[in-house]
């Protein structure tokens, strides 16, 4: 996007201009000053204008007399005086002739006051340039300093002396004191606890500094970014945050986010030409702990999320909080205030009556600590879904190796995380709480009108066995999947045709972005429906005008398609130039984070993704009403849902970019290193394309590195699919899963898997096997011969 220049240049004005008009140093405050809470107030700045002292609007709820960063468009709060107690519009902050800070509201109450520095021969307030507000005395003495005082941050050079605290704050923009806590106890050591909300006393300790020997004096906090615990002559004792960055080009914080993470956050002072433009805040490598999730686990207390819901990493590495199937938010705007049950429990009086009413929900590397009642050893799986369904104080039970714990509400501490084993059985009841009982209840409803008009006759008869078998198969549906209320229906499917307002609302104003692909951008949403299910909103680019019947006819072919290996369409919305795509939410994130991350998931479930990937792809070339050809399996494009199934996204949208491929010839459809060759010799596309692709997923999955690895041991380890031919060759695959031991004691699947893999990677289109064969050989229900080295058959046509 290019702009012309004379726009550059005014957008630069305006960001300009705010801080050239307030840019005058206030050097030394006299005694007697003061500061009313108004929008267009002057605050106290320090001489080079980089921090202000006055007062802050908190949303529309009232004022925060704060400090904040003052050089750059978000004006980042560092420090604050009522967080719990925002005033209103006139109240005023006065520096008495005493020297105290008094903050009191319109009517004269006082709301806040600096401690202990009236009285002893105060001079002067400032605001000095490392973001401490100081009242000192003629001689230069600190009375009181705001660094003294700290709320959620610390700033390079301000330290945390023995006692002192952080208190996260309620959510991202509520600056009221939230549930976590940081404090260098005077024993000496520093923790961050979770606290007993709302009161703000400790709880449980889900990070702290190893004994550091009693000697420890404070938390400094240096102006290269190093976090450390100081004894009283300087000396370090043990390191919190080594992260070294220069002061010089950015500026620095440490703040304990609403989340309970302590993150350090740097943001360069000028814009360079390599820098992203706009810049923002990022955080720095190193924050604490390093998986929430996992690191709050106490006796008492929800977790690290509220009650009924559960964390997980998102693949930013923070924390979000989701609900377990058949519980929703509270308050979908404090997703922290945790779930409700959205079901009516089981009944305690008559359990086996409604045991047949309730079914189990299998979430994989999920567990709630602490709220078991009961647990047995040496029972299978089936044992302790059973269990749970016939007990009704049995929210959830978990499973891991023979073990089976049972667990009531409110469930605690929940977590879904790779490195937890367990496998967390949910109990909820059928049907009810799935979107779209209400409509097709009204459906059935009519039917039922219909057929008492009819009573009497034979026909009857008829029309009630038909209702039988329509209700059987509207409730069959329910339970297979959640069907989404249809609104405005489009004909012989269940695909809902939004209006570009409606998905406005439903994604917040396009405002938490999933990802970015090919077609455009994903945006999270969630359906105005009872039960606020979650949906992925994808935005259509290069649609715009183009390929009006074209978009009907292949949005009917995408919504018909239906695989437990595919994410599901549910809607869309066709509005002006607006094109846009409604499918279900995919919990669990992309292959690609998923076995690129930190932690490897086990050789099992890289399997089982494998056998899904190439189920999904089956149907869509084989199975489903029209052939669909997929043009760019890659990780990025598999999807993992809640139980982490593989679901294969981005479908059949290929044909709709046909117009422009065929107009811009160098337009590849395919992403570098898993588009087959033909591609680039204008051969004719097939279904081999995507066998071409799935073999390059297929190697990756099995050794869980990317195809290409620029940063490899040795060179001819570089690109994945080279090394594994060569090691197919020598006869050394274990150097492929060297370090994973779980699939060096399966090396026979191992070679078969690789070996398919190979097949698939053909550059000769007819010799890859079609995708049924495929699933054939990944299952070993057919021999898998040894491949030709992929380049040896090259067609000369
Ligand atoms: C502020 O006042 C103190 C004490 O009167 C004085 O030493 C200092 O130089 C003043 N600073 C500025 C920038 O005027
Ligand atoms: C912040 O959250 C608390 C707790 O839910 C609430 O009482 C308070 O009103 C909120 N403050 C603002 C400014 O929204
Ligand atoms: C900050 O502390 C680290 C570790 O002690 C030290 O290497 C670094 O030089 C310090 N930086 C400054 C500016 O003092
Ligand atoms: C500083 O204090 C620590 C602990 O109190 C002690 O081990 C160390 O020797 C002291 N270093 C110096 C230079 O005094
Ligand atoms: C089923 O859902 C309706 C709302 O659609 C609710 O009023 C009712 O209480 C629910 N019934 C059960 C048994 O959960």
């Amino acid at each position: 996007m290019d702009f012309p220049l004379p726009y550059c240049f005014f957008f630069l004005l305006l960001l300009l201009l705010p801080f050239s008009s307030n840019g005058q140093a206030h050097s030394n405050i006299s005694l007697g000053s003061s500061l009313t809470a108004a929008t267009d107030n002057l605050p106290w700045t320090s001489p080079s204008g980089e921090f202000a002292f006055g007062f802050q609007q908190a949303g529309d709820a009232g004022y925060l007399l704060a400090i904040w960063f003052n050089k750059i468009p978000e004006r980042t709060i560092v420090w604050s005086a009522n967080r719990n107690d925002l005033v209103q519009g006139g109240s005023r902050v006065q520096l008495t002739e005493d020297g105290e800070l008094v903050l009191n509201d319109p009517s004269g109450r006082q709301i806040w006051s600096s401690p202990q520095s009236g009285g002893s021969g105060a001079a002067y307030a400032a605001m000095l340039d490392t973001g401490n507000f100081v009242v000192a005395s003629q001689a230069g003495a600190n009375l009181w300093q705001s660094f003294d005082d700290p709320t959620d941050t610390l700033l390079p050079t301000q330290n945390l002396n023995l006692g002192a605290q952080l208190i996260a704050p309620y959510l991202e923009k509520n600056y009221s004191h939230g549930r976590f806590m940081f404090i260098l106890q005077t024993d000496g050591n520093l923790f961050l606890y979770t606290t007993r909300y709302p009161t703000t006393t400790v709880n449980y300790a889900y990070w702290s500094t190893q004994d550091s020997i009693g000697s420890v004096y404070r938390v400094v906090f240096n102006q290269s970014g190093y976090m450390y615990l100081a004894a009283q002559n300087g000396t370090m004792l043990n390191s919190v945050f080594s992260n070294s960055v220069s002061m010089q080009d950015f500026y620095l914080r440490a703040t304990l986010d609403y989340d309970g993470v302590l993150r350090q956050y740097a943001y360069p002072k000028t814009a360079s030409s390599s820098r992203r433009w706009p810049m923002a805040w990022t955080t720095l490598p190193n924050f604490i702990p390093s998986n929430i999730c996992v690191a709050i686990r106490g006796p008492v207390g929800s977790g690290a999320c509220g009650f009924n819901s559960y964390c997980m990493l998102g693949d930013d590495q923070r924390p979000r909080c989701k609900c377990p199937p058949g519980y929703t938010f509270f308050d979908p705007n404090d997703e922290r205030k945790g779930c409700k049950k959205n079901f009516i429990s089981q009944d305690c009086d008559h359990p086996s009556q409604e045991i047949d009413s309730f079914e189990i929900r299998d979430m994989l590397n999920t567990n709630f600590p602490y709220t078991d009642y009961d647990d047995f050893l040496s029972v299978d799986e089936d044992w302790c879904r059973q269990a749970c369904l016939s007990d009704c104080y049995c929210a959830v039970a978990t499973y891991n190796s023979g073990h089976c714990w049972k667990k009531t509400g409110p469930l605690s501490n929940g977590v879904t995380d790779p490195s937890i084993g367990d496998k967390a059985l949910l109990k909820v009841r059928k049907g009810n709480w799935t979107a779209g009982s209400s409509a097709k209840k009204s459906d059935r409803s009519t039917l039922i009108t219909t057929g008492s008009v009819l009573l009497g006759s034979s026909i009857f008869l008829i029309v009630l066995s038909l209702l039988g078998i329509y209700v059987f198969f509207t409730r069959w549906n329910q339970q297979k999947q959640k069907v989404i209320p249809p609104l405005h229906v489009m004909p012989e499917m269940n695909l809902q045709n939004f209006t570009y307002n409606e998905l406005e609302t439903a994604t917040g104003g396009f405002k938490e972005e999933l990802g970015r692909g090919a077609f455009g951008i994903v945006y999270r949403g969630a359906l105005a429906n009872e039960d606020k299910p979650l949906i992925a909103v994808k935005k259509l680019e290069k649609m715009a005008g183009e390929g009006d019947t074209e978009f009907n006819t292949e949005v009917k072919v995408i919504g018909r398609t239906n695989h437990k290996n595919l994410v599901q369409l549910v809607g869309f919305c066709k509005e002006g130039q607006n094109r846009l795509l409604v499918y279900e939410y995919m919990s669990s994130g992309s292959l690609s984070n998923y076995i690129f991350g930190y932690s490897r998931p086990s050789w099992h479930r890289r399997m089982q993704i494998a056998f899904g990937v190439a189920r999904g792809l089956l149907y869509l070339h084989e199975e489903c009403s029209s052939q669909i050809i997929h043009c760019d399996i890659k990780p990025q494009n598999i999807l993992l849902d809640e139980s982490l199934n593989a679901r294969i996204s981005d479908f059949g949208l290929a044909k709709l970019l046909k117009t422009d491929q065929t107009k811009t010839t160098t337009a590849i459809r395919g992403t570098k290193g898993y588009v087959a060759p033909e591609w680039f010799k204008n051969l004719p596309v097939t279904t081999k394309v995507d066998t071409y692709s799935f073999g390059i997923l297929l190697l990756e999955l099995v050794c869980c590195r990317k195809n290409f690895e620029i940063n490899a041991i040795q060179e001819h380890q570089i690109v994945l699919a080279d090394w594994a031919c060569d090691c197919l060759k020598e006869g050394k695959l274990n150097l492929l899963v060297e370090e994973d031991e779980e699939a060096m004691e399966d090396m026979k699947r191992v070679e078969r898997f690789v070996m398919v893999a190979i097949w698939c990677i053909q550059e000769e289109p007819s010799l890859r096997p079609g995708m049924k064969k495929v699933v054939q050989m990944l299952e070993g229900g057919v021999q898998v011969s040894v491949p030709p080295d992929p380049s040896s058959f090259i067609s000369t046509i």
